[in-house]
């Protein structure tokens, strides 16, 4: 099947990505958000992206205005009715996710495949809002969508193989390489992440290290582009505390338990890079 039009539900930071990333593979795109303002932002944060790349001289003004020509926003779940594939990236909420898949099962065509961004619940448990469970996949991007390579493709035990040949073509018809995950609670790249981050949170919480010292540690000792409390910070607090508790429910493994530290920032307002304080001052 042959995808022209995709629709991005949610402008956030991995919509806006995907919806960019889409648009420069020559997609048409529309994207969903719940509010107009959060889509001028999310819109206005993918015109200053290639903006940047077109001052840099890595893209022509005229391919930036032809990329932003492909990308047509929307409040309305039905102007996502003529999408080939729907991929969702709004809150790791579950109930959020069903309640949109299943509004979008009853405006787009059979042939539309469903694939979710989440990083952390599992597919099946979304897929099963729908009446498509068979064209339903998980295609995890990882942040900023532009520039990180990798797509986890996550198979569930109802995906059909169509749908997930279907999915992997189109990830890297937008020149990324793909992985395939089972369809279990962080997938590889976040089981793995979300321990070290809370280990090296645990570290700084403890005083066994500063937080400089953690993140040259990783930086320089292992050639990290990031330190784990830089990284954490740039995920974002809340959102890796929200994926460990998904986590923490689904193994209750003690490494998937919320750093206290960890809690008691998320509970302040401290949420990293996007709220300009976290384990560094971004102001
Ligand atoms: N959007 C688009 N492009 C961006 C960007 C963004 N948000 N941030 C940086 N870039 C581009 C820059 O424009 C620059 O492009 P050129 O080389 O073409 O000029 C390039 O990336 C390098 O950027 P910088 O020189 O500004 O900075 P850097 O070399 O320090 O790289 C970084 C920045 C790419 C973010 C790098 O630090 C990095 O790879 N960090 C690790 C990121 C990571 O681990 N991401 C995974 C997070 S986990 C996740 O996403 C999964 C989940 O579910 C939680």
């Amino acid at each position: 099947m042959e995808i022209r039009n995709v629709g991005v539900a949610g402008c956030g930071l991995m919509g806006g990505g995907i919806a960019q990333v889409c648009a420069q593979a020559g997609y048409r795109v529309m994207v969903l958000e719940m509010e107009q303002r959060f889509l001028d932002k999310g819109l206005g944060a993918i015109a200053k992206n290639l903006a940047r790349a077109v001052a840099k001289g890595k893209l022509p003004q005229a391919e930036m205005d032809a990329v932003l020509g492909r990308i047509t926003g929307t409040t309305v779940v039905v102007d996502l009715r003529d999408s080939d594939l729907v991929i969702e990236a709004i809150i790791e909420n579950p109930q959020a996710k069903t309640d949109l898949f299943g509004a979008l099962d009853g405006v787009c065509p059979a042939h539309t495949v469903f694939a979710s961004n989440t990083s952390s619940i599992p597919i099946i448990e979304i897929a099963a809002a729908t009446q498509r469970p068979d064209r339903f996949v998980g295609l995890h991007f990882f942040n900023p969508v532009p520039v990180m390579q990798l797509v986890e493709v996550i198979r569930t035990i109802q995906s059909s193989d169509a749908s997930v040949a279907n999915a992997t073509a189109f990830a890297q018809s937008l020149g990324k390489k793909t992985i395939q995950a089972k369809d279990r609670a962080g997938f590889v790249v976040n089981f793995l992440l979300v321990p070290y981050l809370y280990e090296a949170i645990r570290m700084l919480e403890t005083g066994m290290a500063s937080r400089e010292d953690i993140d040259t540690g990783m930086v320089l000792g292992c050639n990290y582009p990031m330190g784990p409390l830089t990284l954490a910070d740039y995920v974002g607090l809340d959102t890796l505390c929200a994926i460990g508790d998904i986590f923490f429910e689904a193994f209750r493994e003690a490494r998937y338990a919320a750093p206290l530290l960890l809690r008691q920032m998320v509970a302040a307002g401290l949420y990293g890079r996007k709220s300009g304080k976290g384990f560094y001052d971004y102001g």
